[in-house]
């Protein structure tokens, strides 16, 4: 088979920083973070512009989402085409998805999601979450089972999130996988596709790495096809249809590789938008993670939990006296109580009265802190609620393979 060179997925490991950022590991250097400028100029996507947020809200005729507005999702690549696509009428669908490492889910889990609801809501079109159980499997030490016990039980956090039943379809891997030919089908297209000196690239693995992970990739890529689901497309579908992928940043390399054999196997190229990544308590220098509870605010933790979590462990920008604060003012870039509400306070005038605030050394940390002990609170207590009234029954209906409210 002649490989041209892929353009996008060439590794440029080679990098002016020393930032690390894969689909397993996110590590900045500095202490304000990973630097989303110098991210996007190496993985080769482009900035969500001033202009292109414009342009959204005039299509959708109404502002766009705070993530959007404040750059938590800052990155895209053919966010332009799926527009041009919905001003002409034509249909597309979004996919995002999960990996279900563990039963707990924290905040920043709920990113991806937030965004995608708003998208689906914004645009009206059909929704494919996928579940990874298998790809944990691979990657963790679990068993199968637990894995995919973890995809049901998080589907029901993802549920929480407001998604219309009529409109989404959620899946196991492992589930799906005997469940619809044509996805396995499109799995095996790439997988014929795609070299192992290719995903070595790309995500750097190893000779002795397990062959399940080096054709897992391929999995991944399938649900951006939308052949892979005859029963909301259609089995006669002339065409594919556009795809638009919402993720947090670090899951590009997949979509690099999708973007690369899509047009071998006449397969439109995936559009995607990328988010920052959520930071953890300590600090803007790794992402929340759920093996370590210190780190994160879980969909679980009491009003007390979040209470004692922010105030101990929350990293501040604050100065180490009162009379050191006053004077000088707090660090809005390094204070991830003020991160925080970046992510979840909607009322922008109010942020903004808050950053000044802060920076002037008006505002104590205590002080932001109690802000954002509340704002969480509400936000943790309202999740829980919904998700109480998400039933085994709701979780079947959202994961059984069948039409949506939509004809092709
Ligand atoms: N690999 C992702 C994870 O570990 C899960 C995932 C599958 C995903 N398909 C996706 C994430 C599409 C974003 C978009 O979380």
């Amino acid at each position: 088979m002649s490989s041209p060179k892929p353009e996008e997925t060439i590794e440029r490991k080679s990098d002016e920083t020393g930032d690390k950022v894969t689909p397993w590991d996110v590590n900045a250097e500095s202490d304000t973070g990973i630097d989303y400028d110098k991210l996007i100029r190496r993985f080769g996507s482009s900035k969500i512009s001033p202009e292109l947020i414009t342009r959204i809200e005039s299509i959708i005729r109404k502002p766009v989402h705070h993530f959007i507005r404040r750059g938590i999702f800052f990155s895209h690549r053919d966010l332009e085409s799926i527009l041009t696509v919905y001003e002409q009428q034509k249909p597309f669908f979004l996919y995002t998805g999960r990996g279900p490492s563990s039963e707990a889910m924290h905040l920043g889990h709920l990113i991806p999601f937030i965004m995608t609801k708003w998208l689906q809501d914004a645009f009206d079109v059909p929704l494919v979450i996928q579940m990874t159980d298998d790809e944990k499997f691979l990657w963790k030490d679990i068993t199968i089972d637990d894995a995919n016990k973890y995809a049901y039980e998080n589907a029901k956090d993802i549920i929480a999130c407001g998604f219309d039943p009529t409109k989404t379809f959620i899946f196991s891997d492992f589930d799906f996988m005997a469940q619809c030919p044509n996805f396995y089908r499109n799995i095996c297209r790439i997988q014929k596709s795609v070299t192992f000196n290719q995903v070595k690239g790309i995500f750097g693995f190893t000779e002795s790495d397990c062959i399940g992970k080096i054709a897992f990739p391929a999995i991944q890529a399938a649900p951006s096809v939308s052949s892979s689901f005859p029963f909301i497309f259609g089995e006669k579908l002339k065409q594919e249809l556009p795809c638009l992928i919402p993720c947090a940043i670090d899951q590009d390399p997949y979509f690099r590789m999708t973007r690369d054999v899509a047009p071998r196997l006449n397969f439109p190229k995936p559009s995607l938008i990328h988010s920052t990544f959520f930071p953890a308590l300590q600090g803007s220098k790794s992402k929340m993670s759920a093996s370590d509870p210190n780190s994160s605010i879980f969909l679980t933790d009491s009003p007390k939990d979040i209470k004692t979590k922010i105030n101990k462990h929350a990293f501040s920008g604050g100065k180490d006296s009162i009379e050191e604060h006053r004077a000088k003012g707090g660090d809005c870039d390094i204070d991830v109580s003020f991160q925080y509400l970046t992510f979840f306070m909607d009322d922008d005038q109010r942020l903004e009265e808050i950053r000044q605030d802060y920076s002037s050394g008006k505002l104590l940390t205590g002080e932001l802190k109690k802000i954002l002990i509340e704002v969480l609170q509400t936000l943790v207590a309202q999740h829980q609620e919904r998700r109480k009234q998400v039933t085994s029954d709701v979780v079947r209906q959202f994961m059984t393979p069948r039409q949506l409210n939509f004809r092709y």
